[in-house]
Order: structure tokens, then sequence, then C-alpha cells
């Protein structure tokens, strides 16, 4: 179980109109020998909006992700959720703790079939004595419960929630992914680059199911490299450059040129501190 320390909750509290983040890290460090990851980096989430990292390759976002979701370990810093400092020691006790995750290498097993995939580590038994005494698996309940979770997805191109994810298109898989990810993140859904494989349709149906959940008042962390799908629908832009968050930006507040120049280092952002925006 993550680790959760109920008394201490000291200095973790930094609010925006009044609110707590959902998700925060501070001052956050990781190396990998002589490679920094990440160099003391700051990013909260708050409740129901959409925060989009953007930044160039090696800028450290997954290492960012992967450090609060539990994949590694920080050498410095602390992460909070909802307030209380917790340490996962692996993604396990994220998901436990609500922090879903879809690694820009996806965690799908390709011998699976889909309706497995989509509930991994969270098999679910038969109602009665023939799930809690026999533990047999509930595949039917699964299967229909995997099929409604993939076309809320929109993803009408998969015919077969019993066909193995092996035989399954690129951003087939994706989809699948991103739409266990919605279906069991309960308090921050993290996705690494989500609509990278997918077509302009799949792709578009991602960006709906990510305004979808933000509606539902859950937190959502988008990573991408599409800037007009992050202005679409970010609230927030944590730009990432060089192991450290450069700035925090919105959609209003820059262009997407603004956002690629701090990207690149091509423009700085003096004292930049979109923080407290988030109301
Ligand atoms: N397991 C690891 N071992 C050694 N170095 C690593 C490891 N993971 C990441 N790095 C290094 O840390 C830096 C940040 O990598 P990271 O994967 O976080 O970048 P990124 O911003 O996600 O890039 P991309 O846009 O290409 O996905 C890079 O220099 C990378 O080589
Ligand atoms: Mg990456």
């Amino acid at each position: 179980m993550s680790t959760v320390q109920e008394a201490d909750t000291s200095g973790v509290q930094d609010t925006a109109g009044g609110r707590t983040p959902v998700l925060q890290g501070k001052g956050m460090v990781k190396t990998f020998g002589r490679v920094i990851g990440l160099d003391g980096v700051d990013l909260e989430v708050y409740p129901g909006e959409v925060l989009a990292i953007i930044g160039d390759n090696g800028a450290g976002k997954s290492t960012l992700i992967k450090c609060l979701s539990g994949a590694y370990a920080l050498d410095a810093g602390q992460i909070s959720l909802d307030g209380h400092p917790v340490t996962f020691k692996k993604p396990q006790e994220a998901r436990d703790a609500g922090i879903e995750t879809v690694y820009q290498t996806l965690a799908i097993i390709p011998a699976l079939d889909i309706a497995s995939n989509l509930y991994l580590a969270r098999e679910e038994r038969r109602p009665g004595p023939l799930g809690s005494v026999l533990r047999m698996l509930d595949k039917k309940g699964m299967r229909d419960r995997a099929s409604s979770a993939v076309q809320g997805l929109g993803i009408q191109t998969i015919q077969n929630m019993g066909q193995t994810v092996e035989t399954l298109s690129g951003g087939q898989r994706q989809a699948v992914a991103v739409a266990r990810a919605a279906a069991f993140g309960s308090k921050v859904v993290i996705l690494d680059e989500p609509t990278a494989a997918l077509g302009v349709k799949e792709g578009n149906a991602v960006l709906d199911m990510i305004k979808r959940l933000r509606d539902k008042g859950l937190p959502v962390i988008l990573i991408s490299h599409n800037m007009p799908h992050v202005w679409e629908v970010a609230d927030r832009i944590h730009i990432q450059r060089l192991a450290r968050r450069a700035a925090v930006i919105t959609p209003q507040s820059h262009t997407m040129n603004d956002g690629v120049a701090i990207m690149t280092g091509a423009m700085t952002v003096e004292g930049n501190d979109a923080t407290k925006e988030a109301v």
C-alpha cells in the first residue's frame, strides 16, 4: 500500500483560489547516473483541470510522470495526493490510490485479449460462491464492461473484445490502454502521448474522452507533442525544458508559437508562475 502520512501536511498545501492540488510534486529530483532527468521540478494538478506537459525530446516529461506514478523513486522531493505526502514504491500502489497512467511504452500484454488487458491486476470474480469459493472469474461481465468502456471512447473499429491485443493495430492498442485508464482512474488520469499512434478520428475521440473526464471533475495530465491538441484541451500547460519546469502558461496567455519558443529556450518567461491561475 501507499504510505500516507496523515499527520504531516506542512508545506504541501500550495493552493490556487483556496484549492488543494489533487496531485502535487515539489522539488522533484531524479538522476540516472550522471544524467539528470529531473532537476527540482514542481508540478500541481487541480480538480477538474487538464494539465498538459510539453517539452522537447529528453526534457524529462516521461521521467516526471513515472515519478508521480510510482514507476521511479525520487532522489529528492515530495509528492502529495490530496494534500497528504505519499510514497509509491511501485505503480500498483499509485493505481490503488486512484492514479491511472498510460505510459509512452504501453503496459499491455499482447497475448491477452482486450477484456483481460482492461482488467489486468483487477480481475473480477463471479458473484456468489462461484466467485468467492471457487475463485471463478466473471469473464462475461468483464467482457461486457470492457466493450462499453471501449465503445464509450468512440472506438468503433474494435469488434471483438475476445480478440488478443497482439492482433490489434497500434492505434487500437493505444485506445485500449486509454480506455483502461479512463475506466479506472478515480483521482488522476495520466496520459503520456496518448494520441501519437492514433488516426485523426481516434485522436479526436481521445481528446473528447479527456474532456469528459475533466467534466466529471477528474484531473488529467496529458503529455503531448501535438500543439493543436494541447491548445484545444489544456487548462494549463507545464513546459518542461532541460529537466526543469521552464514555465506554466495557459492557452489564453500564450500562443502555440510562444509555447514552442519557451520549450526550445528561444523565449524565457521571467518569474512565470501560472500555478496560481487555476481557478
Ligand atoms: N531509465 C533511464 N536510464 C537512463 N537515462 C534515462 C532513463 N530514463 C530517462 N533517461 C534520460 O532522462 C532524460 C529525460 O528522459 P525522458 O524520457 O523523461 O524525456 P521525455 O521528455 O519524455 O522525451 P520524449 O519527448 O522523447 O518522450 C533523457 O536524457 C533520458 O535519456
Ligand atoms: Mg517521453
